[in-house]
């Protein structure tokens, strides 16, 4: 287990460095670049098999976008660009490694804002010819799949909930590589809509922790919204309409003072709960069916993990399913590096099991990249959130 003041890791244990020679540990430098955040990180596995997290440096640009309300994919390129060698060193430095005593490079090979995305990838792949290492591309979506591992120590197989201003799905993790979507939004992020809801309403960005503070000023029973999708069978969910249906009842109650600002805060994040709760609770079925013998574990990742009415229902949901809850420290929940490096540790040991290598120098950059190749493509599956 890796406690939250590990997981920032600004004072590094000396105890920590990699032991010269360790043959069967692994240390992976991993790079993150795929939306807003610049991030770095260094991750070594003991040969005894524990996770030490060295470093990890994460640069938000919420600065840089906070005036258009939302990302805008040519700034986040050009500031990954401009900071990224300096995070990078930042991280080596923190966990006192060099590039002699680092195993690998894992960067973000999508999906994402393709800009930062190539920024990423190509300085991993250029830094591993130079120091002539292997080269991991991963999923972005693996990080987070993966990330419980590293924090909780979590076995295979578990089911994943995965809300962020990105990606909103649900995923069943059966191994490393072995990923099955059981249902996703159709449409817009979940935290895609709490950004949304926060823009019509004039409240700050990112939106979910203003909308969280409003909500909790306000009366949730006096706007109406809908569940969406919670009247069909299935895992699928739907934001655009709630977030619609919040537009409306804004402009019908206009003009809007702060109590009735509130109030739709609270509305609106309730109807997010029940939908996330039910869907929650019906993906906790399908796992029963397709795990009888496993006690079920529900890990959520992203940042909007961090809303509490979300957790909350969440916690309610697993204990009535009899499942455990797992929510991993929310640095290590939302966009960091070292759940990149990490999901290369799992990828290289994962492969050593069968006597082979990884090297991905071959590897593209992708905008999009699901992480189940055999999943059904999703109505309305353009490109809506920032790393849809
Ligand atoms: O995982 P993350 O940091 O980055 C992405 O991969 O998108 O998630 C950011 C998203 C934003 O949409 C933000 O508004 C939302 O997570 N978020 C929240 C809360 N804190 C962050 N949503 C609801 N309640 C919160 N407290
Ligand atoms: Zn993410």
């Amino acid at each position: 287990m890796i406690s939250p003041q590990a997981a920032s890791a600004n004072a590094v244990d000396p105890e920590n460095r990699p032991a010269p020679g360790a043959a069967a540990s692994l240390t992976i430098l991993g790079i993150e670049t795929s939306c807003d955040e610049t991030a770095a990180a260094v991750v070594r596995l003991d040969a005894d098999g524990t996770p030490h997290v060295l470093s990890d440096i994460i640069r938000s640009q919420v600065d840089e976008h906070a005036a258009f309300g939302g990302v805008v994919p040519e700034i986040a390129a050009r500031a990954h660009i401009s900071v990224l060698d300096t995070i990078v060193a930042a991280a080596m430095e923190e966990a006192a490694v060099s590039f002699d005593d680092i195993d690998a490079i894992a960067a973000t090979a999508g999906p994402g804002l393709i800009g930062g995305v190539i920024v990423g990838l190509m300085t991993a792949k250029a830094a591993a010819l130079a120091a002539n290492k292997p080269l991991i591309a991963v999923n972005h979506l693996e990080g987070h799949a993966l990330t419980a591992r590293l924090t909780d120590d979590v076995a295979f197989p578990y089911l994943l909930l995965l809300v962020s201003g990105g990606h909103t799905q649900f995923l069943l993790v059966e191994g490393v590589g072995a990923y099955r979507r059981l249902g996703s939004t159709i449409d817009d992020a979940v935290g895609e809509a709490f950004d949304k809801t926060a823009k019509l309403l004039g409240l700050s960005y990112p939106g979910g922790p203003a909308v969280e503070a409003a909500a909790a000023k306000g009366d949730a029973r006096r706007f109406p919204l809908p569940r969406p999708m919670l009247d069909r069978p299935g895992i699928d969910l739907s934001f655009a309409g709630l977030k619609t249906a919040v537009r409306t009842a804004a402009h019908r109650a206009a003009p809007l003072d702060t109590q009735a600002v509130s109030d739709l805060c609270a509305s609106f994040q309730e109807a997010v709960s029940d939908v996330i709760g039910e869907k929650s609770r019906r993906a906790l079925e399908l796992f029963a069916t397709a795990h009888p013998d496993v006690a079920p574990a529900l890990v959520v990742a992203g940042g909007v993990a961090a809303n509490s009415a979300i957790r909350e229902k969440l916690d309610s949901v697993t204990r009535a399913a009899g499942a455990r809850l797992v929510a991993p420290p929310h640095r290590l929940c939302t966009d960091n590096a070292a759940m990149i490096a990490w999901a290369g540790i799992e990828r290289m040991r994962d492969a050593a099991t069968r006597g082979e290598t990884v090297d991905d120098q071959n590897v593209s950059p992708r905008p999009r990249w699901p992480l189940d190749a055999n999943a059904a493509g999703l109505i309305g599956s353009g490109r809506k959130g920032a790393k849809a």
